[in-house]
């Protein structure tokens, strides 16, 4: 049982009430029952060992890493909850399913729901299975059901769900999950495709799930029988990287030495201001370039001196060959705060390489950025499609995404 001081228990609501004008104010709580949720579910009793302050943090709380310290369960950030329950659209008397658990999220699920409704969670770790039953017993969601298992099969026993939210980052979508799913059911996902991650929100269509929405969003990744790794390639020790999401050949050797030459430079144009979030670009990029990698770099002054990518963690980049290409952006004077976005290359095909990817932010600047954005799709692998404009298929294990960009 988890009691508060009373000073505490005051303390902790104001904070609550601050978050929530927080959320609101930044757009990821829109509905009043997603506010209510955050502001009726405390919090800090899920996230005993940080002080109070950073548990209403608008900030994720690392709860367990694994022996090389990454992070490998967390009470995700707020913003990305509220965000997603606002993608799942939960409702009074609905039952549920959460895939990873931690006790705050599938309480907030528990408020939306309320007592006519069901939360199931499952966690495939036992340390977190057993403090969420625990949290959860201790802010009195003792309703909420916590099972411990790998949830590639789903949680049969408490299936069919009118929502499944998943709260890990996952490669593909196991077939339990779209059984366990009832016709009219929703699941919001945080789906790696080529190395990108969004929270894509997807209903069924006939034989596929189509999406509704997608938002940016980063998990720690999923562990058990689904698990996937992306390949690393090290370029120059571990400074600078390049991620495969797919399984394609790299000339290592040629691709480092290519990062010792002179770059090629093109400059699109194309501008953005300082608060205007490219992740659509980023899709775009993924889905038109055909042997597409992620370049990462460390904080370090030599990964600095090698390379400016446009993201540090995973920027958009085109292999071809022994040469590459990867997108980036400048400052620019006029009007303030503005950027435009460019192309930096090297290796003997760099210029050409370089010039290929302008193109593409030339044409997503004119067609796609101001336009509905991509559409997500996935059936089942091997399942036949109708071919869609600007489509490019990624074929997983059970399922075949299909991300495509409906014509201007
Ligand atoms: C980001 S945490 C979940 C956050 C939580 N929903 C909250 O309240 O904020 C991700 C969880 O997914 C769990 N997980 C990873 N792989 C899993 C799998 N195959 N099946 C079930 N849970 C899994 C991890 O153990 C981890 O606790």
């Amino acid at each position: 049982m988890v009691i508060d001081a009373p000073a505490d228990s005051s303390r902790a609501e104001e904070l609550r009430r601050r978050l929530v004008a927080e959320l609101v104010d930044g757009g990821s709580v829109v509905s009043d029952g997603v506010a209510a949720a955050f502001l009726a579910v405390p919090r800090h009793v899920f996230a005993p060992e940080v002080p109070v302050e950073e548990a209403y943090a608008n900030d994720v709380v690392r709860t367990k890493r694994d022996g090389r310290g990454v992070t490998i369960s967390s009470v995700s950030a707020p913003w990305l909850q509220a965000s997603m329950l606002e993608q799942a659209g939960l409702a009074p008397g609905m039952r549920c399913l959460e895939v990873g658990s931690g006790g705050y999220n599938a309480a907030l699920m528990a408020e939306l729901v309320g007592p006519t409704g069901e939360v199931t969670t499952v966690d495939i770790d036992p340390d977190v299975a057993d403090r969420a039953r625990r949290f959860l017993d201790g802010a009195g969601y003792r309703r909420v059901n916590v099972v411990l298992a790998d949830a590639e099969d789903g949680v049969t026993e408490h299936a069919p769900y009118d929502r499944i939210v998943v709260t890990v980052g996952v490669w593909d979508i196991p077939p339990a999950w779209v059984d366990q799913l009832t016709d009219r059911g929703r699941i919001v996902v945080p789906l790696r495709m080529r190395g990108l991650s969004r929270s894509v929100a997807l209903e069924r269509r006939e034989d596929h799930l189509v999406s509704l929405s997608h938002e940016m969003a980063g998990f720690v990744d999923l562990q058990g029988v689904g698990a996937r790794q992306e390949r690393l390639v090290v370029l120059h020790g571990e400074d600078v990287g390049l991620r495969f999401d797919d399984d394609q050949p790299v000339e290592v050797e040629a691709l480092r030495e290519a990062l010792l030459q002179p770059r090629a430079q093109v400059w699109s144009g194309v501008r953005f201001g300082g608060m205007e979030p490219f992740d659509g670009l980023f899709l775009w990029l993924a889905t038109r370039l055909s042997n597409f990698c992620l370049l990462s770099r460390t904080r370090s002054d030599a990964a600095r001196g090698l390379v400016d990518p446009a993201s540090p963690i995973g920027t958009p980049t085109l292999i071809r060959g022994g040469s590459f290409a990867y997108l980036t952006f400048r400052k620019v004077d006029e009007p303030a705060d503005t950027f435009e976005f460019g192309v930096y290359a090297h290796g003997p095909a760099g210029q050409d390489t370089a010039e290929q990817v302008d193109e593409l932010v030339k044409v997503w600047d004119r067609d796609h950025r101001h336009g509905p954005g991509a559409v997500i799709a996935v059936y089942p692998a091997g399942a036949p499609h109708e071919r869609l404009p600007n489509e490019r298929v990624l074929e997983k294990k059970h399922t075949a995404v299909s991300i495509s960009w409906p014509s201007p």
